[in-house]
């Protein structure tokens, strides 16, 4: 993957994705990512983008037009892989974002308000993705995740010795890390960590890890680790 286009209201939101380790590789050219305003494709004079619901019921439903004239400004041909950051998605997890990685470009659409007229997603999305199980008041930080997590596998956007043992590979959550002082407020590092010992280092962070996750998230675990 190599391009993202994120669709929204609130262009001004994504200001974070400029900041960092996000912003150095959109600097290099590892990644593009574009912030596409869906107001600018309305055709209504007032430059409306909601509307009530039909049937009744509370808050603004977001038109079908200024986002499907988006969609087909930037993606006419349909190569691109669409996605609607939903609540009724399937819940990103790792393994998620690697199969993601494989689309060479993305288009992310953020829903507002009560969301989006339902002939958006049947018209021209691939998928739906949630970023759990709570309602939030927009797409916008949703979008902003799946963009973070995506483009930490990104080739030459962080070092490949960064993402070894991290948490969710190998099914285990990561083992404690420690830097200087050797003591703070009363608390050692672990002796094995000065060691010296790379060996002894390896073993005990699997342990660590191990002992973690069995304690935070024995879900991940398989049977005989469980115990
Ligand atoms: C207030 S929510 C709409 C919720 C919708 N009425 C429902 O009950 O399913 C507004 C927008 O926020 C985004 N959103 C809210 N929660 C989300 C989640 N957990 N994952 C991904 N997107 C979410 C979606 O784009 C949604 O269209």
């Amino acid at each position: 993957m190599t391009r993202i286009d994120i669709l929204t209201l609130f262009p001004e939101m994504f200001s974070a994705l400029k900041e960092s380790i996000l912003g150095r590789a959109q600097k290099a050219g590892k990644i593009e990512i574009n912030i596409v305003n869906i107001r600018d494709y309305t055709e209504d004079k007032h430059l409306k983008c909601d509307d009530y619901p039909f049937g009744g019921g509370a808050g603004m439903v977001m038109m079908p037009q200024p986002i499907g004239s988006a969609i087909e400004a930037i993606d006419r041909e349909h190569k691109a892989h669409r996605i609607y950051l939903s609540p009724k998605g399937e819940t990103l997890v790792q393994q998620k974002v690697f199969s993601l990685i494989e689309h060479e470009h993305l288009i992310l659409l953020c829903g507002h308000y009560e969301g989006v007229d339902q002939r958006v997603i049947d018209l021209y999305i691939d998928e739906e993705i949630s970023i759990g199980d709570y309602v939030l008041t927009g797409g916008e930080l949703p979008a902003m995740v799946l963009t973070d997590c995506l483009s930490r596998y990104v080739d030459g956007v962080i070092s490949t010795s960064s993402l070894i043992d991290e948490s969710f590979s190998d099914n285990l959550l990561e083992y404690p890390q420690y830097t200087r002082p050797q003591e703070y407020k009363g608390l050692k590092v672990p002796d094995v960590l000065v060691s010296g010992d790379h060996a002894k280092v390896d073993k005990w962070r699997r342990e660590q890890a191990i002992e973690i996750t069995r304690r935070c998230r024995p879900d991940l675990l398989g049977e005989k680790e469980r115990k």
